[in-house]
C-alpha cells in the first residue's frame, strides 16, 4: 500500500484526445476504490468525446490548448501539482510529452499502447501489424520516457490474429483487452508504489 503523509489516496491524472474508452473503464474501476482517486482529466482536444467521462464519473477536467507546446506543458505542470497528483496515465493523449515535462513532473507516467511493444511503436499500430502478417498482437503498458513507446514494459496481454481480421476487428478486440489490462496494472503499480 501507498503510503503518503496527510492523506491515504493516490491521485490520478488519465491524459486524453479523442474517444476515451480507455478512461470509461479506467473512471468506473477506480470509482469507489478506496485507495485510488480519479482526480483530473487533461486533454488536448476540446471536443474530445471522452470529456463526456469526466462529466460522468464527476471528475475534473482541463482541456489545454497546444499551439505552443512548452506554454501547454507548463499550464499542466502547475494543474498537476495543484491537484496533487501522484500518477499520470496516459489514454490515448496524442502529444508526445517532452524531455523537460518528464524530468519537471518527477512521478511516474504510464502509457497504453496497442502492439505488443517493443514491437510496432508508434502510430498506426493495426495497419502495420496486419501489413506485416503476425501471427499475434495485443497490447502494453509502460513506463513513459522522452523515448516513444520505449520505457520499461509493466504488463501485457497478448492475442492471436484470427486470418479474417481486418484493420476495425482487431481494434475493436485488443481495445477490450486494453479496457482489463489497463486498470488491474494501474491497481498493481499503486500498490508497489
Ligand atoms: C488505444 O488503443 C490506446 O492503446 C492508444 O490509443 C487508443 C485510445 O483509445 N494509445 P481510447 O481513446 O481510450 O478509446
Amino acid at each position: 500500500m501507498v503510503k503518503l503523509i496527510g492523506r491515504n489516496k493516490t491521485n490520478i491524472a488519465v491524459f486524453i484526445s479523442g474517444v476515451g474508452s480507455n478512461l470509461k473503464s479506467i473512471a468506473n474501476h477506480f470509482d469507489k476504490d478506496k485507495n485510488i482517486n480519479i482526480s483530473l482529466v487533461i486533454s488536448n482536444n476540446s471536443k474530445a468525446p471522452g470529456l463526456l467521462y469526466a462529466k460522468k464519473y464527476k471528475i475534473k477536467k482541463k482541456v489545454v490548448n497546444y499551439r505552443i507546446k512548452s506554454n501547454a506543458e507548463k499550464i499542466i505542470l502547475k494543474t498537476l501539482k495543484n491537484n496533487k497528483i501522484d500518477l499520470i496515465c496516459l489514454a490515448g493523449f496524442m502529444k508526445i510529452l517532452s524531455k523537460n515535462f518528464i524530468k519537471k513532473f518527477k512521478k511516474p507516467i504510464l502509457n497504453i499502447h496497442p502492439s505488443l511493444l517493443p514491437k510496432f511503436k508508434g502510430l498506426n499500430t493495426h495497419k502495420r501489424v496486419l501489413k506485416a502478417k503476425e501471427k499475434f498482437s495485443g497490447c502494453t503498458v509502460h513506463i513513459v520516457t522522452p523515448s516513444l513507446d520505449s520505457g520499461k514494459i509493466i504488463s501485457q496481454k497478448k492475442i492471436k490474429i484470427n486470418k479474417n481480421d481486418n484493420f476495425f476487428t482487431l481494434q475493436k478486440r485488443i481495445l477490450k483487452f486494453e479496457h482489463a489490462l489497463y486498470p488491474k496494472t494501474i491497481k498493481k503499480f499503486v500498490a508497489n508504489l
